[in-house]
């Protein structure tokens, strides 16, 4: 592909320990399992693995992008990051802190520095309130202005940066298009002034000719603010365009992770190269692009022993049946890790 890509982040970092310092919120095991099936009655230890063994690290001010097929775990993923789901295993080491054993009380001030934007503006936003009142609400949760003036000047600066009127604030979220109220939702989101947000399929609900508005949006937003995300997507261009490095999930597992330069260019897992090259097909019902790839994905109740991807892979050895690849970096030092046994590697 030759979509232009993001520089590194800012300021790569050069040394281990500033690499460390830098690190915002980074995974380790990180594991959620859902028990099922059994129904009322019966107790059933069958467990569906939706984020299994997971490390990740999304460091400041920069952009992660998340991608992999439907039910791969993704949502999952970001929603456990900011403890909006409570995980089965593993650490959430946010700032340098575990994060993943702390009550709701612990988590209160942590909060503020983590948001959320959903795929669906309208769902998201209350529609019996103004935008002013969805705006100000998260504003007086964490007490950031005094009611009354102050706090209206914040809503409108805010509206001003996320590119609506001022004016606006008086309006209910059924009086603007689905890209102004994505808007709104961003809005939201950086009241409180957050260091991480996660975007959830952000623009994947909106009109083709909006989503390079939102993206954009997003993008000067990083720049100005120095935030950090976690950007989910099923569109791949636009995954590109926006990251600073990616992270592959398949079936709960993150298989690949690297710079957005390497991860496009030279993709080593198996799974990866057959997601770069298919083509995303739109998808009507769910309005967005989804990736097709040959043969079904697996049930991640019973996921296939050994590498999950196996049964799918053509480039599959007898060692890929039986023991799991550890997720590693083949060339050591450059950032670029994947879990597969027989990965793709240029010499
Ligand atoms: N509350 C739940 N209880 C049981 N299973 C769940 C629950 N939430 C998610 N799952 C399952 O976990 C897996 C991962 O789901 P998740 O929503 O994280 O996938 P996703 O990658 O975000 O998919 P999509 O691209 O369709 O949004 C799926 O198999 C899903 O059915
Ligand atoms: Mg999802």
């Amino acid at each position: 592909m030759t979509e232009p890509t993001r520089a590194a982040a800012p300021t790569p970092a050069q040394k281990p320990e500033d690499d460390k310092r830098r690190t915002l919120v980074a995974t380790e095991h990180l594991s959620k399992y859902y028990p099922v099936g059994g129904g009322l009655f019966s107790r059933s230890d069958r467990l569906l693995r939706a984020v299994d063994d997971v490390n990740i690290r999304v460091r400041r001010g920069e952009t992660l992008g998340l991608v992999g097929e439907s039910g791969c775990g993704k949502s999952t993923l970001g929603r456990l990051l900011l403890r909006l789901l409570e995980p089965t295993y593993g650490r959430i080491v946010y700032d340098g802190k575990d994060i993943a054993p702390l009550g709701q009380a612990q988590l209160r001030p942590l909060r503020r520095k983590m948001q959320i934007i959903f795929q669906d503006p309208y769902s998201s936003l209350n529609p019996r309130m103004t935008v002013r009142e969805i705006v100000a609400e998260a504003i007086r949760i964490h007490s950031l202005a005094a009611r009354g003036t102050e706090e209206e000047g914040m809503v409108s600066d805010l509206l001003k940066k996320v590119g609506l009127r001022p004016e606006h604030m008086n309006r209910y979220p059924h009086e603007f298009s689905g890209g102004q109220r994505q808007r709104v939702g961003i809005a939201r989101a950086l009241a409180v002034q957050p260091e991480f947000i996660v975007c959830d399929e952000p623009i994947s609900a909106l009109d083709v000719s909006i989503q390079a508005q939102i993206v954009n949006l997003l993008l000067d937003l990083q720049d100005e603010l120095g935030v950090a995300f976690l950007f989910i997507s099923h569109d791949l261009k636009v995954v590109q365009h926006i990251s600073h490095r990616v992270a592959v999930m398949y079936l709960g597992h993150v298989v690949e992770q690297a710079s957005v330069e390497k991860l496009y260019a030279s993709p080593m897992h198996p799974y990866t190269r057959a997601l770069l090259g298919s083509s995303p097909v739109p998808d009507p019902e769910r309005k967005r692009l989804r990736v097709l790839l040959e043969g079904d994905v697996p049930s991640p109740i019973d996921p296939p022993p050994g590498c999950s991807f196996h049964p799918r892979c053509p480039r599959a050895i007898s060692q890929c049946k039986k023991e799991a690849p550890p997720f590693a970096e083949v060339h050591l030092g450059s950032g670029h890790k994947v879990a597969c046994w027989n990965p793709h590697v240029e010499e």
